[in-house]
């Protein structure tokens, strides 16, 4: 296992990934995909990207202005940043903005069911370059308003699809833990 996959493993909760990703030279495009109010952005921004992509759609609330609300406060929170880059667009028209290859580390919040989330999985993983790493929120198996979380199968779904080595995969111990898949190769 190389050192990173090992780095990885011991990480126990996601407020140790900036750290880590400055760590590993991991750190210089980096991307969310559901940012709602910036939070986990903020903290992701601790590893001094030089680029950092804040992606949501901001328009699954009931009302629009509500989302409308989030989205600016994102702006506001953001503007002094020259690193970062927001696109107000959905997950796939996103992705389909961003050359293969190009991102050290995405983290994929966005919708928790099962197909969408595999759909995630499967426009950013291309997206990601060798010896980066695809992370995401939720790898639990709950229920929420009737909705079942996908996470988990989603991700092993997806690793079975691709031939992913099951050594690549880690995920946190504690609450809704993250899960971060290390790219061996240029796939
Ligand atoms: C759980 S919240 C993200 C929380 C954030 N990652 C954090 O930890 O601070 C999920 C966000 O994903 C966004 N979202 C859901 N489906 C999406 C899609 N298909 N494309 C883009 N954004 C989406 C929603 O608008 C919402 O703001």
């Amino acid at each position: 296992m190389n050192e990173i996959v090992t780095a990885m493993k011991k990480i126990k909760s996601r407020n140790e990934i900036p750290g880590f990703l400055s760590r590993w030279n991991l750190n210089d495009t980096i991307a969310e995909v559901g940012v709602q109010f910036g939070y986990n952005m903020e903290s992701l921004l601790r590893c001094d990207p030089r680029l950092a992509i804040a992606v949501d759609r901001w328009n699954n609330q009931k009302e629009q202005s509500v989302c409308d609300d989030i989205y600016l406060g994102v702006v506001r929170r953001f503007m002094n940043r020259q690193n970062v880059r927001i696109i107000r667009a959905t997950s796939t028209q996103a992705a389909k903005l961003m050359p293969k290859g190009s991102l050290d580390f995405v983290y994929i919040d966005a919708q928790h069911s099962y197909h969408p989330c595999l759909k995630d999985i499967t426009v950013w993983w291309p997206l990601v370059r060798q010896g980066g790493i695809i992370a995401g929120h939720d790898y639990i198996n709950v229920e929420v308003n009737g909705k079942t979380y996908g996470v988990i199968k989603a991700v092993k779904e997806f690793m079975t699809t691709t031939k992913i080595d099951s050594e690549m995969l880690h995920h946190t111990e504690y609450g809704a833990r993250t899960w971060m898949l290390y790219k061996v190769g240029y796939e």
